[in-house]
């Protein structure tokens, strides 16, 4: 059964009994989604594996948001966060693409590249060259250190030399390019320019040093597309708002870095939920904001012809289903299954369906009555939970607090006090 991502009223319950709706609602049996429990799926010895010198576990909340419409499939979409009304925002933003048919992705493929970094090359140019006839041989090379990968389809596929001018000299840097498949890539790139680099040596007749992927991805860039409702967003007068704040965004470095972080308050809470790493993510999305030389907006809004909002956003996305943590931690896994992507590329079309979703909601909210009203109304829900209040309490709490303008633990104990007075006496 395909999965329906509008479930409406999933605030109202408490997190198992959401679990259980969001189970169901993907077509899961009832215990697919038990690593989200009370000890965030992960045993201490599972842990002491993957890290070291472990002491303990971190619980981060994972949440999930709704309405999401990606290349014509609904997905609920797990997100692990701290930062409150995240979800929320997402949730509210792919409501306000679905009416248009929610987000269309393209990709450009699952290339990583690694780097071998070339020192004290006599002929620079000769030896670029040379490395460029050998291209053949060097693909082999690489591709004996992987057959797992050819069987699925991938492997090396290309590479190229550049000379760069650095402070200590001259440098030569061959890229090897590889179709990672479904995989992040890291370790199979890192090992192929590992097993080249002594070929490359002498080819060159020179020394090699460095050799470790990039995490300028930017063979591995996924394009993300929705038309947002001009009416659901707030009228025309929004709509022109927000067009404006993106084009401040694409001007200026100090807002494109706030801009660009609310894009990854979306990204990195997908890539963690899925066990992906976030800092390759991060790394990569950064340096192709910067990639004409000056630091920009990741994302675009325009006005279209029936006055709707399109928002577009490219980012390179090097994550994975196969190995690491997504492989090795249960709660990755039941997150991928809620997902139901079957592919790095499918899954990679989430994480940037989501982020333009999260940075529509902020550039929105930001436009119209400012961050502070959402933000507080769900800030003052944890407030609430903090000062003692139990579930079925922690919305009234929340809401007076509010009102009152005064969303403190200590008010919100005063407001919890009253409450119980008040249902006391009822
Ligand atoms: C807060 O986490 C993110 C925002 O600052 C993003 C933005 O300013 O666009 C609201």
């Amino acid at each position: 059964m395909p999965t329906n991502s509008r479930l409406s009223g999933l605030r109202d319950h408490e997190p198992a009994r959401r679990r259980a709706l969001v189970g169901d609602a993907a077509g899961l049996e009832p215990e697919a989604l038990a690593a989200f429990g009370e000890r965030g799926g992960l045993a201490l010895a599972q842990a002491d594996h993957m890290v070291e010198n472990v002491i303990g576990l971190m619980a981060i909340p994972v949440g999930v948001a709704t309405n999401f419409v990606i290349d014509d499939v609904d997905r609920l979409v797990p997100m692990a966060t701290e930062e409150p009304s995240v979800v929320a925002a997402a949730s509210n933003a792919a409501r306000i693409a679905r009416v248009h048919g929610g987000f269309h992705t393209s990709a450009s493929g699952d290339v990583m590249m690694a780097q071998v970094q070339v020192l004290d090359a006599v002929d620079p140019e000769g030896a670029r060259l040379r490395l460029l006839e050998a291209k053949h041989e060097l693909l082999s090379l690489a591709d004996a250190q992987d057959p797992v990968l050819a069987g699925f389809g991938g492997g090396a596929r290309d590479i190229d030399v550049r000379i760069i001018s650095t402070r200590t000299g001259t440098q030569l840097v061959l890229h090897l390019h590889v179709d990672v498949r479904d995989a992040m890539g890291a370790n199979a790139v890192n090992t192929m320019a590992e097993a080249i680099a002594p070929r490359v040596a002498e080819i060159t007749g020179a020394r090699t040093l460095l050799r470790i992927l990039t995490n300028k991805a930017d063979r591995r860039l996924v394009r993300a597309r929705a038309t947002f409702d001009a009416e659901l967003l707030g009228g025309a007068q929004t709509v022109a708002d927000i067009v404006a704040a993106s084009a401040f965004a694409e001007a200026d470095p100090y807002r494109a870095a706030t801009h660009n972080k609310g894009i990854m308050n979306g990204i990195t809470a997908v890539v963690l939920a899925t066990g992906n790493d976030t800092r390759a993510v991060e790394a990569g999305c950064h340096s192709h904001a910067a990639r004409a030389g000056q630091y920009t907006a990741l994302s675009h809004y325009e006005q279209d012809s029936d006055g709707n909002l399109v928002g577009t956003l490219e980012v390179p996305l090097a994550v994975g289903l196969v190995g690491g943590a997504t492989r090795a931690h249960p709660t990755a896994q039941a997150a991928v299954r809620m997902l139901g992507v079957e592919s790095a590329r499918e899954l990679a079309a989430v994480i940037a369906s989501v982020g333009l979703a999260q940075n529509l909601a902020a550039c929105r909210a930001l436009a119209a009555e400012g961050i502070q009203q959402g933000h507080m109304t769900l800030h003052a829900r944890t407030v609430a939970a903090s000062a003692g209040a139990a579930v079925d309490e922690v919305t009234a709490v929340a809401e007076r607090i509010v009102a009152d303008r005064k969303v403190s633990v200590d008010e919100a104990r005063k407001a919890l006090a009253r409450l119980r007075e008040q249902r006391g006496s009822e």
